[in-house]
């Protein structure tokens, strides 16, 4: 695969290199272009030993390479640089896409290489924002993000954590490289998809049970997972449907929304998608007990202190298993308590689900507030451990491991 790689003046322009050296590793042909403000962080010697091509930062230079890719026998001609290389792109990415690159994208500036480039782009632009915290918080900044993903630019989200300033936390963070190469991958035109033309489902978050008109018992679950495994599933090419239990977290464009508050409501919206749709991904942590008898005001507490009435609430995801029709690919979740693989994939067997995803939550490092998980999928061919890294990356381990089962 061609990928063009846009560096922007940022302090993890040197993380590009890293995406670079990683992206020719996996076989794919590399070409730089840089803006003049990144060659202060980063030179372009490191670039052009890394991808084994020259690198460009002006569109007044002249392509010692006749806009060819490495692996090519250079052009006899040379071609208006500026267009030349994404003319034949097959995916380009921006990294790192500093709060000024954005907005010079959202108003279709052509200043530099990377911006006319963006603006004559035919195939997927992908970029992978890195700033300060404030700055990606920032209103416009916001603004400028919407307007892009609504063009198709596929922003990444950038990580939370420790950010260059120092001492400073927030979200900010250029994603690890090796997550750009995975959406670059998993995004190029003409790419093989590996969802596509699948409809699929999937239910993220916790259900909310009303103790009374104010109150619920409720879950810790914040829906990042499932989330991310709407917005993998949508890259592998799937019609998405989301059903979201609460969710306070943005939503990926281009995935049907569908939201629900309580077990039942989810319940319902599952039931009546589910016929419809090849593959279920049933993240969402659903309440096990509800209260019954639930007044239609409010509890006084001057009455003293109540005691809840409770009823077990349905499993939805057996209950679905049951009537499965053939061909319909079915995934779980089991965050489970300590060790509890086996527990886990007790489970898997038990509901009659093609893949369970395993996580152990007294791990605090992973699972319910964290940007991070660390899983092991569960199938009946076996276990395959997956390494502790972002949600999103993790979610295209799971789209990966439902696309392997469907093709077997
Ligand atoms: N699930 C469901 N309906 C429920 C409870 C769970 O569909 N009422 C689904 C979850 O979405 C998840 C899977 O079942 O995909 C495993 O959930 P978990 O709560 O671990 O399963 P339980 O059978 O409730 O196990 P436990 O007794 O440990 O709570």
């Amino acid at each position: 695969m061609r990928i063009l790689l846009g560096v922007p003046g940022g302090i993890a322009a040197y993380k590009a290199l890293e995406f670079a050296r990683l992206a020719v590793k996996a076989g794919h042909s590399v070409r730089v272009i840089q803006t003049p403000a990144s060659l202060r962080f980063v030179g372009r010697a490191s670039f052009a030993a890394i991808t084994g091509a020259p690198v460009l930062a002006s569109e007044f230079e002249d392509d010692p390479s006749k806009g060819s890719w490495p692996g090519e026998e250079p052009g006899l001609h040379s071609p208006i640089s500026h267009l030349a290389l994404i003319e034949r792109a097959d995916v380009y990415v921006v990294a790192p896409a500093t709060a000024n690159t954005l907005a010079r994208l959202a108003s279709g500036s052509a200043e530099d290489l990377v911006t006319t480039s963006a603006l004559a782009a035919q195939c997927k632009v992908i970029l992978a924002p890195a700033m300060n915290g404030l700055m990606w918080d920032n209103e416009a900044t916001q603004a400028n993000v919407k307007t892009l993903r609504a063009r198709e630019f596929e922003v990444l989200d950038p990580g939370a954590g420790q950010l260059a300033s120092h001492g400073e936390e927030g979200t900010g963070r250029l994603v690890e490289p090796h997550e750009i190469l995975f959406a670059a991958e998993a995004s190029a035109a003409g790419a093989e998809k590996a969802l596509a033309g699948l409809r699929v489902l999937v239910t993220a978050g916790g259900t909310r049970e009303p103790i009374d008109r104010v109150r619920y018992i409720g879950n810790r679950s914040s829906g990042k997972m499932g989330v991310e495994i709407a917005r993998a599933a949508k890259q592998a090419g799937a019609d998405v449907t989301l059903l979201a239990a609460n969710v306070a977290i943005e939503i990926p464009s281009g995935v049907t929304l569908i939201r629900v508050e309580t077990a039942q409501e989810l319940e319902n919206a599952a039931s009546s998608a589910f016929g419809q749709c090849d593959v279920l991904v049933m993240t969402a942590a659903v309440a096990d007990f509800r209260p019954v008898g639930v007044p239609s005001g409010k509890i006084d507490k001057s009455q003293g202190t109540p005691s809840l009435d409770l009823e077990p609430v349905r499993d939805i995801l057996r209950g679905l298993a049951a009537e499965r029709a053939p061909g319909q690919t079915l995934v779980g979740f089991a965050a489970e308590f300590g060790n509890g693989v086996d527990r886990a994939e007790a489970k898997r067997a038990s509901k009659g689900v093609d893949l369970m995803v395993y996580n152990d939550i007294s791990n605090t490092e992973i699972g319910f507030d964290s940007e991070l998980n660390e899983v092991t999928l569960l199938t009946a061919e076996g276990r395959t451990a997956v390494e502790k890294q972002t949600k999103q990356a993790v979610a295209g381990r799971i789209i990966q491991a439902i696309a392997e089962l469907r093709a077997s």
